[in-house]
């Protein structure tokens, strides 16, 4: 979910709310609603789907709104009650004298909400958000002032929250705290804004603070104050950020997907040149932990960023000669992990919020590991837990499918493993610095791929007209582009898809094939090329429309595949760079042909802050 608040202006205050909404729908567009203070009450908007039903409903109420100074705003990603009007944030205390919007779960809202019905409050919602109204109602009406009353209710919270809130007795205020999901706060000249993340205000400034767990925080038009869970005032340092708000806009392009694959080039320039010397070189003091110490190598991530993780492992194997693993973060938090000080925990994450990235963090910290962050977000939460940061410089990422943070993360791990590997010195400092001078020529690579497999791409995604199904076959770096061409085409096209590791498909995956199940083969090269290309044989025997991802001068894939998606012949670490692209760009094709709306797949949020 997403939370935005404003005090400031007239006639500025709905605007920059449902402004803050859009750029925030990336965390879930199930409802969106809006709570202003309005001649003395809290006034509500809800609507169940997209934020244009919400912008409608407001826009139909021609200018009724242009008094109003002061309000809260919220998109959803439901997880207790489902998609309805009734659990549409902001909720109202009973007789409507606060307005609350929440992101994260408060997991003890059971007791609070069966204490709450034994007062005699009365629920008008199924959702968890609704007892935090009601708490503060409480205390507000017996005298207590929005900020105290929110202070006071949030050792009873438990769980992960940002809470913002406003109060009929209080015009001209917002008050907003967090435990673990992020919360922002933006600085204007006689105003002051709210947000979960920084790219919902972008457009209004560039000065930002940041809430701490346990903080309160009060706005209004003139000040953003903080205050400690002790209820003493705290400084906090002002962080300006230089991202511009065109980052954040769609720029000429039909989706924010399709804009940011031809961003790839971009982000992996930006990102490289934080990461690598202007030849080339590794740089081990960029990453900030004695890299000679570490014994092992444990990478936690969820989604794209744990197919990242699994080419991070290669890498790490192949260049620095130290053992590496992957685990899902989710599995991994409560697996009861193992290692010591000389593990290296790589937590990778674009948003750097998600929350069970966070939760393998604190696990691995249990042991006494080292923890490296790879995130897109700076000042994200990840990178305060962590003991060190990689940024990608990939930009915002809007679209909810993840293209170009991927490649950035895959180039972040790259550096990572050529800075092991010269610290560790495993590889000829001649070898090393070869392959660095090849990273830096890949944003070029990329941007010929992109041109290339375009055309064929709009072509292959005719082959799924009447798909039931489609396999994903690769084998080493191949497999993990694979999983991820498989997760792009399910994520936005819905169409079932399983990356699997090709040598793997006889002994199951093969039952599903037959004219209506595409195969995509990432053939990859060298001899496991050659293994795939039987594997793919198989598939043919069974009437498989296939599609191959090979070098232009492939004579045996053109021979094999219905369809060649041509990438530039360039081998070695930059391969799967190469191949990702033609299957990001496929499973576009796919979802627009179906009539879908690419840049916010059903069901899914960008960020996932909940369990
Ligand atoms: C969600 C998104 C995915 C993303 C995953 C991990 O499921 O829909 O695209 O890969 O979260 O997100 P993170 O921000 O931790 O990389």
């Amino acid at each position: 979910c997403g939370i935005v608040g404003y005090v400031g202006r007239e006639s500025r205050c709905v605007e920059v709310l449902l402004e803050g909404l859009r750029h925030l729908e990336y965390r879930g567009y199930d409802s969106a609603g809006l709570a202003l203070q309005r001649s003395g009450r809290i006034e509500r908007v809800r609507r169940v789907g997209h934020l244009e039903n919400l912008e409608r409903a407001v826009r139909g109420r021609n200018g009724d709104y242009a008094r109003v100074t002061t309000g809260v705003g919220h998109t959803r990603w439901a997880t207790h009650g489902r998609p309805s009007e009734e659990n549409a944030h902001p909720h109202l205390g009973g007789s409507g004298a606060v307005a609350v919007v929440h992101n994260g779960i408060i997991e003890n809202f059971a007791a609070l909400r069966s204490e709450l019905e034994d007062r005699g409050v009365r629920f008008a919602s199924e959702t968890d958000t609704e007892v935090v109204a009601h708490l503060l109602e409480e205390r507000v009406l017996s005298g207590a002032s929005l900020r105290e009353a929110l202070a006071g209710i949030l050792p009873r919270l438990e769980g992960t929250f940002a809470i913002a809130a406003i109060s009929r007795e209080e015009p001209g205020r917002i008050v907003a705290a967090r435990h673990q999901s992020p919360l922002v706060i933006g600085l204007g000249e006689g105003e002051s804004f709210l947000a979960s993340a920084i790219p919902a205000l972008l457009g209004q400034t560039r000065r930002f603070l940041l809430v701490e767990n346990g903080e309160v925080a009060e706005l209004t038009a003139g000040a953003a104050r903080l205050f400690g869970p002790d209820g003493a005032p705290v400084e906090r340092e002002v962080f300006e950020v230089d991202w511009d708000a065109e980052a954040v806009e769609l720029g000429g392009f039909e989706s924010y997907m399709l804009k940011e694959i031809h961003e790839q080039p971009a982000a992996l320039r930006a990102t490289l040149a934080g990461l690598l010397g202007p030849e080339g070189e590794a740089d081990t003091g960029a990453i900030g932990l004695p890299l000679r110490e570490v014994r092992r190598v444990v990478v936690v991530a969820c989604g794209t960023a744990y197919h990242a993780g699994l080419l991070g492992k290669a890498y790490i194997e192949r260049l620095a000669g130290l053992p590496a693993e992957v685990s899902v973060a989710s599995e991994y938090r409560y697996s009861e992990p193992v290692g010591d000080g000389d593990t290296l925990v790589v937590a990778i994450s674009q948003s750097g919020e998600t929350i069970d990235t966070l939760a393998a963090i604190q696990a691995a910290r249990r042991f006494g590991g080292r923890v490296l962050a790879i995130t897109n977000t700076r000042g994200s939460l990840i990178t305060r837990e962590a003991d060190a940061v990689l940024l990608t410089s990939a930009g915002p990422e809007i679209g909810v499918a993840a293209t170009k943070t991927f490649l950035a993360q895959i180039a972040a791990l790259q550096a990572l493993a050529l800075a092991l590997a010269a610290a560790r010195k495993t590889l000829p400092e001649g070898e090393l610095l070869r392959m660095g001078r090849g990273l830096r020529r890949l944003p070029e690579r990329v941007e010929e791929a992109i041109g290339l497999a375009a055309p064929a791409a709009r072509q292959a995604a005719a082959l799924f007209e009447s798909a039931r199904c489609a396999l994903f076959l690769g084998r080493g770096p191949a497999y993990p582009v694979a999983l991820e061409g498989a997760l792009k085409l399910k994520e936005i096209s819905y169409v079932p898809a399983e990356g699997y590791p090709a040598g793997e498909m006889k002994h199951g995956p093969i039952a599903l094939v037959d004219e209506r199940c595409p195969v995509v083969a990432v053939l990859g090269e060298g001899l496991l090329r050659e293994k795939t290309l039987s594997n793919v044989e198989e598939t043919v025997a069974r009437g498989a429309p296939v599609i191959a991802v090979a070098g232009t001068g492939d004579g045996d894939a053109r021979r094999l595949s219905g369809l060649l998606l041509p990438v530039p012949e360039e081998g070695g670490l930059l391969g799967p760079y190469l191949w990702t692209v033609p299957l990001q760009l496929l499973a576009y094709h796919v979802a627009r042909a179906r009539g879908l709306d690419v840049d916010k797949p059903r069901n899914l949020a960008k960020s996932v802050t909940v369990e």
